[in-house]
């Protein structure tokens, strides 16, 4: 099912969270959604999978408006997706096989069915043998396996994850995604997720969707723009992927690079035909995402006068290269 908005807006009284959004989240392709906190990712997943109405706009599924349906088909359509959340929203008092049977129980489907159902789902998610385990003695990995199990028994056809990952150490999160991304394939799912984890993006998204201020500021195939990010909000994201989160480096700019831009030693060239100076204080290179991807990072100091920086900035930007100012702007969490 392709999910897809039309100018979608949402205020919080003065706020615009959400300001006139309009993307598509094709079919059998992983959606993520990415942006500093505050950007409206949340508010948007909220409205794209009907918990809240817009002010304004239009939500389509394949190309149907969706949120004026009444009531009661909103319901019934939100039985058609999954939705999984950083917090997992598990019933404490419930043990994991009751809590992948609650929505089978609340569509009246058949007691032996509905078992045989949720079953077949912790057998997929890995957990069939804790059936009978509380929540309480599940770690976090596990306890998103059964929100997901549970987000699945009703055969939706979408999955929205609001930070599914986030509340989870590395590995699980690795499984987690290994987990969405086979599932995904599996069942032809179409996922929309957010997350404010680069490493999440690199490792399963398919098309990428960047938020800022309410607003989508840059969209695309996920290669393509983390080779080349146009906006200084994704080339900083990239920044903390590579490098770590590094609010110790103090530097001018951050200059980021394809692979083979690597090999030339752009910097001295530059240095030379401007009489610029370039002093390098951290940097290195690291594989982005697929296998011919090398990304490349350089926080750099440069004295010049400005109007020599200008001409050397505008070369590297014709190289490829995204040199982002950092004198003033702060990180991105
Ligand atoms: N129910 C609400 N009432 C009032 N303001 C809200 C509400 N929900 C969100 N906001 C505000 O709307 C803006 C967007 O919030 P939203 O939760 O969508 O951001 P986000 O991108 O998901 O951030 P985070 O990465 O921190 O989860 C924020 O300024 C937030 O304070
Ligand atoms: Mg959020």
């Amino acid at each position: 099912m392709r999910i897809s908005c039309a100018n979608l807006k949402k205020d919080y009284s003065q706020l615009h969270a959400v300001n006139g959004v309009s993307i598509s989240a094709e079919e059998n392709r992983i959606t993520c959604i990415v942006g500093r906190s505050g950007a409206g990712k949340s508010t948007l997943i909220r409205l794209l999978s009907l918990l809240e109405k817009a002010d304004s706009g239009e939500v389509l599924y394949d190309g149907s408006r969706v949120d004026n349906l009444r009531q009661k088909e909103i319901l019934s359509m939100r039985r058609s997706m999954g939705m999984i959340f950083q917090s997992f929203n598990l019933f404490s008092s419930r043990n994991v096989l009751k809590n992948v049977l609650y929505p089978l129980e609340v569509a009246k489907v058949a007691k032996h069915e509905a078992v045989r159902t949720a079953y077949s789902l912790l057998e997929m998610v890995g957990l069939a043998d804790k059936a009978h385990d509380s929540i309480s003695s599940l770690s976090g990995g596990q306890k998103q396996r059964v929100a997901i199990a549970r987000s699945l028994v009703l055969s939706p056809k979408v999955l929205f994850c609001d930070e599914a990952t986030s509340a989870l150490d590395p590995q699980s999160t690795k499984d987690i995604l290994q987990l969405i991304k086979s599932i995904q394939r599996e069942l032809n799912l179409t996922v929309v997720m957010v997350t404010h984890q680069m490493e999440v993006v690199k490792s399963v998204c398919d098309y990428l969707v960047v938020m800022e201020d309410g607003r989508v500021i840059e969209e695309g195939e996920a290669q393509e723009h983390f080779a080349n990010p146009r906006s200084d909000t994704l080339a900083m994201f990239l920044r903390d992927m590579m490098v770590g989160s590094d609010d110790e480096i103090k530097a001018d700019y951050y200059l980021q690079f394809l692979g083979d831009v690597t090999e030339k030693p752009i910097l001295s060239i530059l240095s030379r035909k401007y009489n610029l100076d370039f002093n390098i204080k951290a940097g290195g290179t690291r594989n982005g995402g697929s296998k011919t991807m090398e990304l490349g990072g350089l926080y750099v100091d440069i004295a010049g006068n400005e109007e020599d920086k200008r001409a050397a900035m505008k070369e590297l930007r014709e190289m490829s290269v995204k040199a982002v100012e950092l004198t003033g702007k702060e990180g991105v969490r």
